[in-house]
């Protein structure tokens, strides 16, 4: 949709031309702004509410001969659908799904990678969602795999998983409606619904300004003082469309908390325009209720917006490509608890221009993995260890000289995990999570001795005897199961060209990807355990 064809569909009725005054234009504009607001705030049905904005306050010049420029006011764009912005490759897409026999969940949506407060604040409303939704029914979350054609797919694609289903179903979905600038701002509409019948219905537009570190919702883009207003704006639409009696207010009695959550779901336009989303109104071809879309021109919405709204706006008038966080190149920590993770981990590292290769790969995918690494190959490449924790991997102990642990004395095996640890440490800065014991051999006396949790791995891909690509990406997409580790070597040139392969096969299935840490939501469990395989 065009400016021009906005602008000319619609034209307020009450607006004359700028010829008929001798006041400059700009100044002029303002004014028609304000007069013409007040007067059909005043005369349909603003007192009714019993407060007047400041804005609104200016008295009506008794004199101005009706001027006749038509500037559109608020309006109702029926079928208006807010613009889905190409999505800047950048955004990671995450899934989140669930099916039983009696409830089907499905939530898609967008992070942005170095946001750790947006992305916070996305998966606390899509958590809180489908915890919601699933405790009603009886149910506990239990995050699903396998639930979509095209699993986790490019951020905020369409939705289908729950069509087909008959009984109460949730679905989230998200477009990206900005991306100017230090600005990001995704849709999320959440519907609830039983036997296919939508029977709750929540919008909200959520906005990142990555230079200020601001994450809020769209009614956070007008002042505290300014909400009835913009509802007055609104409601001004509602009532030019027809649909909605001039001389009622449908919304006198929302509380302020309601008048909030309506005025969450506002879209900045690219060009400064706000289109607010009014609740269930009666349809034009009379079939029922039907949300109305309702579009306020931004020189209406201006004196209402907060110190974000502006710096949101001026963002968007840009028109600039977008920035992202400077912490891009990071991948990005998952909760395991609401997504289906798997830990792919790679051993016997590092192995310089194969791990380069394998950072790159998972890099290109946002994909975290740990790495299991030999204290000899540390020390010759320490520089390496550090690029591989600073990109957000997590370090493992796997011993010096990769020895059967369970043939040394208890000062053989102490020494070969300590030295390994201290070694990796002086590299990174960061001592080693786990050990992972050479060929997975372990017994009670080194899991007492490590001083670590073990990690072992439920899925092996067998790379090392080089079965062929293709085999080692079957192996690790069709054998991970919610919280497999999976079990690889960066030693292995075939190995690193298997990975982009086994991320996209992964995604496919609907899994995210963490480190075995990730998998625990963060802390593994104690030294002297074994772990095998993630919750789940
Ligand atoms: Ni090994």
């Amino acid at each position: 949709m065009t400016t021009g064809r906005r602008l000319g569909r619609t034209r307020h009725p009450r607006r004359g031309t700028l010829r008929a005054t001798g006041v400059p234009i700009f100044g002029l504009i303002v004014a028609l702004s304000v007069t013409a607001c007040s007067k059909v705030i005043t005369t349909d049905w603003w007192p009714e509410t019993g407060t007047m904005p400041s804005t609104a306050d200016a008295p009506l010049p008794s004199t101005a001969s009706p001027p006749a420029l038509a500037l559109p006011g608020p309006r109702v764009e029926y079928g208006f659908t807010a613009p889905a912005i190409n999505t800047p490759g950048e955004l990671i897409p995450r899934l989140a799904a669930m099916r039983s026999d009696n409830l089907a969940v499905s939530a898609r949506w967008a992070e942005l990678p170095g946001s750790t407060e947006f992305n916070t604040t996305l998966l606390g409303r899509i958590s809180s969602a489908a915890h919601e939704f699933v405790s009603q029914q009886g149910s506990v979350w239990s995050p699903g795999t396998d639930l979509l054609p095209g699993g986790v797919g490019a951020p905020c694609e369409p939705n289908p998983a729950t069509l087909d289903f008959v009984g109460p179903t949730l679905t989230v979905e998200c477009t990206i409606v900005n991306a100017s600038g230090p600005l990001l701002a995704e849709r999320l509409v959440t519907i609830e619904r039983i036997d296919r019948v939508a029977i709750r219905i929540n919008r909200e537009v959520l906005y990142a300004h990555t230079e200020h570190g601001t994450v809020a919702d769209g009614a956070a883009l007008y002042s505290e003082s300014s909400i009835r207003r913009v509802i007055n704006l609104l409601t001004e639409g509602l009532h030019a469309s027809g649909r909605v009696p001039v001389g009622t207010n449908p919304f006198r009695d929302v509380s302020p908390d309601g008048l909030r959550t309506i005025l969450a779901d506002s879209v900045l336009l690219p060009d400064g325009d706000v289109v607010i989303t009014s609740p269930l109104q009666p349809a034009p071809d009379g079939t029922g209720l039907r949300t109305m879309p309702v579009i306020v021109p931004g020189r209406l919405i201006e004196p209402s917006l907060s110190e974000f709204g502006r710096a949101a706006r001026d963002a968007v008038l840009s028109a600039e490509p977008v920035l992202m966080p400077a912490t891009l190149t990071r991948v990005q920590p998952v909760d395991c608890g609401f997504l289906p993770c798997v830990a792919l981990s790679f051993d016997d590292g590092p192995a310089g221009g194969k791990t380069e290769r394998l950072l790159d790969v998972l890099g290109e995918h946002r994909a975290p993995a740990t790495f299991y690494l030999q204290g000899g190959y540390v020390a010759s490449d320490p520089g390496l260890v550090d690029t591989t924790a600073r990109a957000g991997h997590e370090l493992g102990n796997h011993t010096w000289g990769h020895p059967f642990l369970t043939q040394l004395t208890d000062e053989e095996v102490r020494s070969e995990i300590n030295a390994t640890a201290s070694q990796i440490h002086a590299a990174s800065g960061i001592w080693p999570s786990s050990v992972r014991p050479p060929y997975g051999d372990f017994d009670e006396r080194v899991a007492g001795l490590a001083g670590a949790p073990l990690v072992i791995w439920d899925v092996d891909t067998k790379d090392w005897a080089t079965p062929g690509i293709e085999v080692v990406i079957e192996r690790a997409v069709e054998w991970s199961s919610r919280g497999s580790i999976v079990l690889m070597h960066d030693t292995h040139g075939s190995t690193i060209d298997a990975v982009a392969d086994i991320l996209d096969g992964l995604s496919t299935r609907g899994f995210a990807f963490a480190t075995v840490s990730g998998l625990f939501g963060g802390t593994l469990p104690g030294a002297g355990t074994v772990v095998r395989h993630g919750p789940g």
